[in-house]
């Protein structure tokens, strides 16, 4: 799993004990409390008036493809040959596309067809009684050629007809700017041999970008994701290898310029989006999104695998967010620590997306290289999904409750889901049940202001280097005709969750 293998080296560098430092003397892991047995009370469990349910997608996996550096990726993966993965979906090899050869050239081009079905699949958000859809502003539909000085008025109409479409449906449009893909100009390199982030206009091009979607969609659009996931894209993109640029640096410390450029672009994001806003006398709810994973110690009798969770949790689930609240940016277990100019305090919620859990089995002789497990060997009963992720509700509760002590803000949920090809998705039911119950639990007992819940996704489509084989739609996709959509059973559940605006009290029973 592209977000697992590489966490190993956030360890690099320093190790495990020069983390230790900051943790020593925390008795006991948050991570290690024991699920509350205790909600047993009858009745549905309501969420507030107001409450956001919706589904979220991304350009890059769902629609026509941009010229992106993704898409250059893809079209190279296949010219080349390169569809391999390791022995089980979920490992893909860096350079390598999982199957992605045994698909036609228009299921390769158009994704999962939202490009030309996004009016059908917003009747089906608005029949299944969601008020939310999650999808990116593409910079590459934008600005798909260097140096235009305006962005394409195709590209700028396709997003108005989105957003129009699902205004006139009663959905508010969430946007996310930057979901993974950039053009695929921002790459190449300049005369130094500097590209994306790294290049010295990036932060000029990115903003010339954030203008024009300020300038076009305020007031349609008051929901703002700056950034998706920045630690997966950093791990992925430019340490593990798996995702454009295939960079394979070895030390967190080498692709520190690449996230200290995100979070300057998500400080010019925010910036822009609220001004534009406030001339427009409208409000503007800007943050990121995290990818939260539950990290477990593999033993919990061993300080070591403690003590090697704490810190890997430290800097994949909190390293980003830490820094937009303080203003600098500090990576853990290494000695980065750089202010940045107008970060400190730029948003307004705290975006989480969660899956799974790891468990960390550390080495007292490579404290620096501890394993990490997608899930328990030994727990033969542990569910885990199609990637091998394993399902841990629970966690949902720890990561969002943290999130609300920890930054004080209202929290988006903007992904949780899991991958099961099974036509009657009896996993996808109950991880759905599973986890709304936490997201209820995290609202009404462990005090966070959890305002949305946001599933991912609301159809199949294309899982990144994972290919279209991993399947995350409630609606599952036919490739092989015409992407008809077919709702799965968890579409039913999810719609009578959200219609109700409450967990129905019989969608607890096991
Ligand atoms: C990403 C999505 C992805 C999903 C399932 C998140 O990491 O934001 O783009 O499809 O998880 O892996």
């Amino acid at each position: 799993m592209r977000k697992i293998v590489l966490l190993i080296s956030l360890l690099a560098g320093v190790a495990a004990l020069g983390i230790v430092g900051t943790h020593v003397g925390a008795s006991r892991s948050p991570l290690l409390v024991t699920p509350d047995a205790s909600d047993s009370q009858p009745g549905p469990r309501r969420f507030p008036a107001g409450f956001f349910w919706g589904v979220a997608i991304a350009g890059q996996q769902a629609e026509r493809q941009q010229p992106s550096d993704w898409t250059a990726f893809e079209d190279d993966a296949f010219r080349h040959g390169r569809f391999g993965t390791g022995p089980t979906l979920g490992e893909a090899l860096p350079g390598n596309i999982h199957d992605l050869g045994q698909w036609s050239a228009t299921v390769r081009r158009d994704k999962a067809g939202f490009e030309t079905m996004h009016a059908a699949d917003l009747d089906m958000a608005q029949s299944m009684g969601l008020n939310a859809f999650r999808f990116s502003i593409e910079w590459a539909r934008l600005f798909p050629r260097a140096g235009m000085g305006a962005p394409d008025p195709a590209g700028v109409a396709y997003y108005k007809t989105l957003i129009g479409e699902m205004k006139a449906r009663g959905i508010t449009p969430f946007a996310t700017l930057f979901h993974y893909a950039s053009p695929a100009w921002f790459f190449e390199p300049d005369a130094a041999g500097r590209k994306g982030w790294e290049r010295p206009d990036a932060m000029a091009s990115w903003q010339a970008y954030v203008d024009a979607v300020a300038a076009n969609f305020i007031p349609d659009v008051s929901q703002w994701c700056t950034l998706n996931e920045p630690m997966v894209y950093l791990y992925s993109g430019y340490m593990e290898g798996t995702y454009p640029p295939l960079d394979k640096r070895q030390r967190v410390e080498d692709a520190a310029p690449v996230l200290q450029a995100l979070l300057r672009a998500h400080a010019i994001a925010y910036r822009t989006l609220h001004r534009v806003a406030a001339e427009r006398h409208v409000e503007a709810d800007v943050g990121i999104t995290e990818n939260t994973l539950s990290f477990e110690p593999l033993r919990n009798w061993a300080p070591l695998d403690r003590l090697t969770a704490q810190a890997i949790d430290q800097a994949w689930n909190w390293d980003f967010l830490d820094a937009i609240q303080t203003g600098r940016m500090k990576l853990a277990n290494t000695d980065v620590d750089v202010p940045i100019a107008g970060l400190a305090g730029t948003e307004d919620y705290v975006g989480i997306n969660y899956y799974s859990r790891t468990y960390v089995k550390a080495d007292l002789f490579h404290p620096d290289a501890p394993q990490i497990l997608l899930h328990d060997p030994d727990a033969h009963d542990e569910p885990f999904n199609d990637l091998g992720w394993a399902s841990y509700p629970h966690g949902f509760y720890l990561v969002l409750t943290k999130a609300g002590r920890r930054y004080g803000k209202p929290i988006h949920v903007l992904e949780n889901g899991t991958a099961d090809r099974a036509d009657n998705d009896v996993a996808r039911q109950k991880f759905l049940r599973e986890h709304v119950r936490e997201a209820w639990l995290a609202r009404e007992r462990g005090g966070a202001d959890v305002r949305s819940y946001i599933h991912w996704s609301l159809f199949d489509n294309f899982e990144w280097a994972d290919g279209f084989d991993a399947r995350f739609g409630l609606v599952a996709v036919d490739y092989e005709n015409g992407f008809k959509r077919t709702p799965r059973p968890s579409a039913k559940l999810f719609a009578d969750i959200a219609h109700a605006n409450a967990l129905p009290a019989d969608a607890l029973r096991p």
